[in-house]
């Protein structure tokens, strides 16, 4: 059995993954090849804790405002979820030959945890020790889009603004993310332009998709 191919989609908050993942899904089957969509945090146990804290629904008792959870304990969190997502859902499919869209993986982690540490380096290499055991994806898409457009993207959107949802913090992330590729030297990391409509960012993913089965789009 040839296995499927593990694609990862990134990028900050308002960059369009969801979506992205959704068109490139239609695609693949389009094509009659078998993929599985997919996101993290994921939908399993960990992952569940995780949206609740990024909600707010975790409460700690007379606490007031914004939920302490230090950064650290949000990358070990993100980490144990990813292993957790790997055994239970990624690997058995792409082993049965099923490819794998996930909405985000350990380039949220190094790019979130570190920048809500403040930045340092030092915090960056922690949380990529921490994600030493998370298999390397085939393809990391990343959505690179100015923080105003995901930021008008996002007030479109219904629900109160996550736990990262801050302007300030946005415009740091998409600075980070327009970098991330030297924190990850061996993987297969492709930029793509996202302050396109859905359909031209649609279509430059396309081409590193074909590209990456070896086909011309
Ligand atoms: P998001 O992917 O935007 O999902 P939804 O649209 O359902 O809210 O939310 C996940 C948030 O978690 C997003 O702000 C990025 C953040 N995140 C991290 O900080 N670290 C990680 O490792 C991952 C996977 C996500």
């Amino acid at each position: 059995m040839i296995e499927g191919h593990f694609i990862v989609i990134e990028g900050i908050d308002g960059s369009g993954t969801t979506t992205q993942c959704v068109r490139l899904a239609d695609r693949l089957t389009a094509k009659g090849l078998p993929v599985h969509i997919t996101r993290e945090p994921s939908d399993g146990p960990i992952g569940m804790l995780i949206r609740q804290v990024l909600t707010g629904r975790v409460v700690v008792p007379g606490h007031h405002g914004a939920h302490p959870s230090s950064w650290a304990t949000m990358a070990a969190l993100f980490a144990a979820d990813r292993l957790d997502h790997l055994e239970a859902e990624i690997v058995p499919n792409l082993t049965d030959g099923v490819s794998i869209l996930c909405d985000r993986y350990d380039y949220s982690s190094v790019a979130y945890q570190t920048v809500s540490s403040g930045g340092g380096s030092e915090a960056a290499r922690w949380v990529r020790e921490l994600n030493r055991r998370a298999r390397r994806p085939d393809l990391a898409l990343v959505l690179d889009v100015s923080p105003e457009v995901a930021a008008s993207r996002r007030r479109s959107r219904s629900g109160s603004p996550e736990l990262y949802e801050t302007d300030a913090m946005q415009a740091e992330l998409a600075a980070f993310y327009s970098t991330i590729d030297e924190l990850f030297p061996d993987d297969r990391i492709r930029h793509i332009d996202a302050n396109r409509d859905i359909e031209g960012v649609a279509e430059a993913i396309w081409a590193e998709v074909a590209a990456l089965r070896g086909e011309s789009p």
